[in-house]
Formats: C-alpha cells, structure tokens, sequence
C-alpha cells in the first residue's frame, strides 16, 4: 500500500509513519512543518513534501499514486486555540475539506484522526459511544468536530471511502512540550514550576501513543467506511494524581506543583467507551505506570530533542500562557 501521512512531522503521525513503514508500507509524509511539526521525529530518508492540507495542489502533489490517507494535520493545542483560534478553523475544516475533494472520485481511503474531545464534557458521568451526539467545549474541539462532520457528508453524498476515529489523551515520546504530561516532565526535569490548572480534578483518560497508533492502524485496515471508532486507554485519571506519578518519576521536589487559574470552558472529564474497536481486535496493551516511565526516561535521555523546542516561539507562548498565572500561583 502507498500511504499519504498528512501530519506525519507531529507526535502521534511520525509515531504512526513508523510504524507503518516498519510493516513494509509505502510512506509518504505531507506537513506544514508548524511550531509542532519537527523532521527530527521523523527517519532518515522518509518522503516528507512541506506543504499545507489546505492547498488542494500541495494535496494533490503528496497524494499522487496513494492508496490510502491518514489525516493527523491539526492545530492541536485547546490553550493556543483559547489564545487564538484561526488557524485551528483553517486546517481543521478547509484542511480536511480539500482532502475529501481530492479522493472524491478515486476511491483513496481516508481516516480522518480526531479526538474525544469532541464529545465534550462528561462530568456527569458514564462513557461516550459513536453514536452520541457532539457536544464540544473549545475553539480547538470546535474546529476539529466540524472537520470531522464533513466525513459523514461525504461519505453519504459522493460514496467517497472513508471513517473517523476520535482518541483519548496520548502520552509517549516526542510530544511537543505544551500538552501537560512533556511540560510537567521538562519542567520537572528543569526544576522549573509545574501550573496545575484549577483543582487539579479534572479527568483524562491516557492512552500510550503506540495503542493510539494500533488503533488508527486496525480503523485503516479493517474500518467500515462511514463509520467511527473510539480509541481510548480505559485509563481515567484525575490530574493531580498524574502530576504526583511524574514528580515521583523525575525525583522533583513537590513546592514544584503550583496551583495557577483555571482553563476557561475547561472540561471536567473525558471518557470513552471502546467496545466498537475492540470488536475489530484492538486493545490498549500499554500499562499506564510502565508508559509513564518509559515516557520520563525518553525525556531524560533526549534533552537535544526538547531544550531547542523550548526556546523563540515557545518562550513567547509560555510567557502568554504562564507569565501572570505563576506570578500569581499557590502550593498545592
Ligand atoms: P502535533 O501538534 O504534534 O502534530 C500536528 C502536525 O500537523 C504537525 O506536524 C504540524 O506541522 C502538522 N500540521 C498542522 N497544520 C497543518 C496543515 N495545514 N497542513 C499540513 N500539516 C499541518 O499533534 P498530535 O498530538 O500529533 O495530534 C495529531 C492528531 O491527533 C491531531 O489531528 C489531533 O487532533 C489528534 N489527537 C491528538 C490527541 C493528543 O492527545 N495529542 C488525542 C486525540 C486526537
Ligand atoms: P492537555 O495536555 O492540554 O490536553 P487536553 O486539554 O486536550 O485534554 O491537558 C490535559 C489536562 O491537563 C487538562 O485537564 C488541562 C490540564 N493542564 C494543566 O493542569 N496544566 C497545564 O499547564 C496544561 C497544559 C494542562
């Protein structure tokens, strides 16, 4: 199979560019190389084409001779989508737009990779199924609920070959350091402050990237055109307890944790409920304590990964983001 990564250059598709060219695929990666995306996540020698999933002729250079298209390309941060949302409508909706006109009328498979999220929240609790309605909270899950909308349209309207997962929280290696599990570790690492948002209560179901990866894998292989599968941990945690696993794991003294202003629209909990895609085989394998481990060990032993992240673009963003929130910060 000859396969079209768009996103291939960011945490989870680099992941998943592996993995499929480990299982004798065709790979070829299309990104827009944004703050996220980074070459470095991916092997030598990998077909990587810098362009932009909203410009239908960067789509249609990339996917010439595909097969099939696993659509990672995203704004992917709800903090920056508070801050501000633009590009997040950009990708998300015209991003995915083009590449359903593009396979319109080839009969290229298309999973489209979207998150849970977009269920909203689910304080009040029990899981979220397929079939529930979509209810999100942030311009980020906005963006990536109408992205994912146009799939069903187009799978109705044009017959076009294509379907949906939406994953839980994803932990691993090479995962930018804005998301809360790589910031937590490189600050801990640094012993810099660790801005717990509000309560700390908050709930978040983790899921190992290589799971997600399996996931996305078994949905491309064996997935029902028109249809959606969730790809989650069984894995629910609150935060706080989370940030108390990665102070123990990094060794960091615990005045480190800081209670800062909460998220506005923060969501309280996510939860998925995965029985669809275990009926086609799949299931999370990955301990949490194991994959936490190994996560903070991949972060000890790559600081030439992330201290050049953490610098220009990303000290600005900390500063917009943590600059008042630690200035006016409390002991948890
Ligand atoms: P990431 O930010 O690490 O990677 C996103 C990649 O998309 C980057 O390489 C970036 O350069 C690229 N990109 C952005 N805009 C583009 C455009 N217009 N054209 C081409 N490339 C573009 O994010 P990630 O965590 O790897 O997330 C990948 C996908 O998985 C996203 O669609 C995200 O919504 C979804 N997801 C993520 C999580 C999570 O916890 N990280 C959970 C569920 C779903
Ligand atoms: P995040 O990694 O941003 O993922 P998402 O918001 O998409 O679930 O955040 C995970 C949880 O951690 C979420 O409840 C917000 C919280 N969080 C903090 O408490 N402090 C932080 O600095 C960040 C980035 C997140």
């Amino acid at each position: 199979m000859r396969l079209l990564v768009s996103g291939g250059a960011g945490f989870i598709g680099s992941h998943f560019v592996k993995r499929l060219l480990a299982a004798g695929e065709d790979v070829v990666v299309l990104d827009k190389l944004t703050y996220s995306g980074n070459r470095a996540n991916l092997p030598d020698g990998v077909d990587l084409i810098h362009g932009d999933i909203a410009e239908p002729a960067d789509v249609a250079r990339a996917a010439e001779g595909c097969d099939a298209i696993v659509n990672f390309a995203a704004e992917t941060h709800v903090d920056r989508s508070i801050l501000s949302a633009e590009d997040f409508g950009r990708t998300e909706f015209r991003g995915t737009q083009v590449l359903l006109e593009h396979i319109r009328d080839s009969g290229v498979r298309l999973v489209q990779v979207s998150t849970d999220e977009v269920y909203g929240d689910l304080e009040a609790g029990g899981s979220s199924k397929e079939s529930d309605p979509l209810n999100p909270s942030s311009p980020y899950s906005a963006a990536k609920a109408a992205g994912e909308l146009l799939i069903p349209a187009y799978v109705r309207t044009f017959g076009v070959n294509a379907s949906i997962t939406r994953g839980s929280n994803t932990y691993g290696p090479n995962q930018y350091p804005e998301k809360f599990i790589p910031l937590f570790v490189t600050n801990a690492l640094d012993g810099a402050p660790l801005p717990l948002y509000g309560d700390g209560r908050q709930v978040r179901d983790w899921l190992h990237v290589e799971d997600h990866c399996a996931g996305i894998e078994s949905v491309l292989r064996n997935g029902r055109p028109g249809e959606v599968y969730n790809v989650g941990g069984d894995n629910e945690r609150h935060n706080i307890d989370v940030a108390e696993k990665l102070l123990e794991l990094t060794g960091a003294d615990r005045s480190l944790l800081r209670r800062v202003d909460d998220r506005p629209g923060h969501d309280r909990r996510y939860s998925l409920d995965t029985a669809k895609l275990r009926g086609l085989g799949w299931e999370p394998r990955i301990p949490f304590d194991e994959g936490l481990r190994t996560t903070v060990e991949w972060y000890r032993d790559n600081r030439a990964w992330w201290e050049p992240i953490k610098s220009g673009e990303y000290r600005e963003y900390y500063e917009r983001q943590y600059g008042e929130r630690l200035s006016t910060s409390s002991p948890v």
